[in-house]
């Protein structure tokens, strides 16, 4: 018998803003112990799909399974504390609060403890936020308000927040964007590293082919809200479609 991999499944997924489909009639699998990227033009559903996955958007057909139990409708927060952490395009760090107070607030509401802006300075969270700035390398500025990182540790910084949930799955929306293309690969490393520590799959939005080629197990090509190509990286960026639809208009 062989060992059922399925972490993630989608069913038929549908989204439609104003007409414009992010998502069409999506269908696939995410494995447990991947490392899997998703790449696309702009504007092709990327974000759209870890929405979807995540809870912050409803598709208007079709369903979400985590280890085959249908979490469509169960909001964000239910979804994260089911085992399914995200990180956003944009950083979401309480920016007038230190990192390490940023990760307590994480780690407290992974305890379903939810008091907004209120640092929670519990000694079991600061250690365990300790454990954490440990994982990535971010000791140094445990003390910084996260406001003041310069952008990779910033990045890093809000990666480790989701980490800190303890997900089974992690989604990345673009964790190396608007970082020199040297500093995107320490991240990468850094995360990879942290991910296997903490036996975490994890699913990547990525604009980089150099960072996809070295880190994906499997790549999955958005266009138009569809699914063109799926597969390791070297076959997928030999796909004409792929060259056509993504590379060739980078
Ligand atoms: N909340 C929303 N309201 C209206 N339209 C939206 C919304 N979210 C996404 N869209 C539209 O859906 C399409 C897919 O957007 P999405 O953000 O998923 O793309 P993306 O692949 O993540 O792009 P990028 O590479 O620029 O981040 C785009 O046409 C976008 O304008
Ligand atoms: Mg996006």
């Amino acid at each position: 018998m062989t060992e059922d991999r399925t972490l993630l499944s989608v069913r038929g997924i549908e989204v439609s803003f104003a007409g414009v489909k992010a998502a069409d009639n999506v269908t696939l699998s995410i494995n447990r112990g991947d490392f899997t990227a998703i790449i696309g033009a702009n504007g092709s559903g990327k974000t759209t799909f870890l929405n979807i996955c995540t809870g912050y958007v409803k598709p208007q057909a079709g369903a979400v399974y985590l280890e085959g139990r249908d979490i469509t409708a169960l909001p964000p927060r239910d979804i994260a504390q089911q085992g399914i952490a995200r990180s956003f395009q944009i950083p979401q760090l309480f920016t007038d609060q230190t990192v390490r107070e940023n990760l307590m607030l994480s780690i407290a509401a992974r305890e379903g403890i939810f008091q907004g802006f209120t640092p929670l300075d519990r000694r079991e969270y600061r250690e365990e936020a300790d454990v954490f700035l440990a994982l990535v390398g971010l000791e140094s500025v445990a003390d910084s308000l996260a406001g003041t990182l310069p952008e990779g540790k910033r990045k890093l910084a809000d990666v480790t927040l989701a980490l800190a949930l303890k997900p089974r799955l992690l989604l990345l929306d673009e964790p190396t964007s608007g970082v020199s293309a040297l500093e995107r690969f320490d991240i990468m490393e850094t995360l990879m590293a942290a991910l296997r520590e903490r036996q975490t799959s994890a699913l990547f939005v990525e604009h980089d082919m150099e960072v996809v080629r070295s880190y994906a197990d499997r790549v999955l090509v958005w266009d138009a809200g569809r699914v063109i190509s799926d597969g390791q990286p070297g076959p997928v960026f030999s796909d004409e479609r792929v060259i056509k639809s993504v590379l060739g208009a980078m």
